[in-house]
């Protein structure tokens, strides 16, 4: 218990007001954070995912900021009882018709404290089919990230996903929800294929030509392009949960403990125990089953311009995080007879904020 009093982030919500101040989940190791107090420049950058929302903006100065936050929440019973039991443990919460709702890294805490899962607005790289009514408290998320536009109509580029070629999901429905929601924040939306964002904030000095990956919770996102201009976009709803659920199978163990062992490890190349040997071999499923499709999609593709130059394939996203991704990815890259040379392989900078700084990319040549 006084770990979790520890831990949780404070003053997400105004209490039991359904509104949320917005000055808090600044990222603790964004590379240069931007004060309450300094002006920004026009123009936002918002990464949608399923396991992390991102925002980003840029002052004056050219620092970003970055605020995160886990697209998840908890929904529980108003009774006097939790609502001090909350009070207590300091975690901040609304009321939502009748509910008190904790979202975030604190509705994780909660979860393991009474012993149940966390809702997630979205499955897959859009918008779960199961909490289609979850949309307010997204809403509410959007807000805290963003606060409001620094004037009426201010640009946010928001990702979405390329249509998958493993799924039946299509993309209008989410993309048209999350514009809405934008909107209906008083900003301009616009929406941002999630690879071609990694080719914004990563390939800049490749004259913006290459592959950009984002490997993602729900989703991998590829993006191959020609000067910017993408010339092929596709996913596959194979992710970090991808993995989860399929470690989790094989062992018998709960999903939420196989993404504790996953994010725990050393070294992915030097597994140390049976559980961990599971973890590699689907990563290395997943890396090869994600170059040999761009390797079918760009063979099967017209009109693919042909590259003058060995590219770089750059790797951005939560699940390329875990130690030992890059070289294990280089190890599967040699046993596939890829279509264009390639110079080099490599990790995005930063790669859980690539994705939203790219979106940032895209706004600020706009706005
Ligand atoms: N250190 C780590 N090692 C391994 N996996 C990690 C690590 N940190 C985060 N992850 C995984 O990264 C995933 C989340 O990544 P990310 O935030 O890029 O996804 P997302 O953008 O929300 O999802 P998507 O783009 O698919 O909608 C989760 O599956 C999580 O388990
Ligand atoms: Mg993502």
């Amino acid at each position: 218990m006084q770990e979790f009093e520890e831990t949780v982030s404070e003053d997400i919500f105004e209490e039991e007001n359904g509104e949320m101040n917005d000055e808090t989940v600044d990222s603790p190791s964004a590379e240069a954070s931007v004060g309450t107090d300094t002006e920004v420049v026009l123009g936002r950058g918002l990464d949608v995912g399923t396991a992390n929302l991102v925002s980003s903006v840029q002052d004056v100065d050219g620092n970003v900021g970055i605020k995160i936050q886990r697209n998840a929440f908890i929904d529980i019973d108003c009774d006097d009882y939790t609502k001090s039991m909350l009070t207590r443990l300091n975690v901040q919460y609304v009321v939502l018709d009748g509910k008190m709702v904790v979202v975030g890294d604190p509705a994780f805490e909660l979860a393991n404290i009474f012993n149940r899962a966390t809702r997630r607005p979205m499955k897959d790289g859009m918008i779960s089919p199961n909490e289609s009514d979850a949309m307010p408290i997204e809403k509410m998320l959007l807000r805290t990230l963003l606060g409001d536009p620094q004037v009426d109509g201010e640009i946010c580029y928001f990702t979405v996903p390329a249509e998958p070629i493993d799924a039946e999901m299509n993309v209008i429905y989410h993309q048209g929800v999350f514009a809405g929601l934008l909107k209906s924040l008083g900003y301009t939306a616009k929406p941002l294929v999630e690879g071609h964002s990694v080719v914004f904030s990563e390939l800049a000095e490749d004259d913006f030509t290459g592959i950009g990956i984002s490997c993602g919770g729900g989703m991998f996102n590829i993006c191959v392009a020609y000067k910017s201009i993408p010339a092929l976009s596709f996913s596959t709803t194979r992710g970090g949960d991808w993995i989860d659920r399929n470690v989790a199978n094989v062992l018998g163990i709960s999903t939420s403990r196989a993404t504790s062992i996953k994010e725990k490890i050393g070294n992915l190349q030097t597994p140390q125990n049976r559980e961990e040997e599971a973890v590699e071999i689907y990563y290395r499923n997943l890396i090869s089953y994600t170059l040999e499709n761009i390797k079918k999609r760009f063979e099967s593709s017209q009109g693919m311009p042909a590259f003058p130059d060995p590219i770089s394939i750059v790797c951005a996203g939560g699940t390329s995080m875990i130690p030992g991704f890059i070289d294990i990815f280089r190890d599967e890259f040699e046993n596939v007879k890829f279509p264009i040379e390639v110079a080099e392989i490599r990790m995005a900078e930063d790669p859980l904020y690539s994705v939203s700084k790219g979106c940032l990319v895209a706004a600020l040549s706009e706005s």
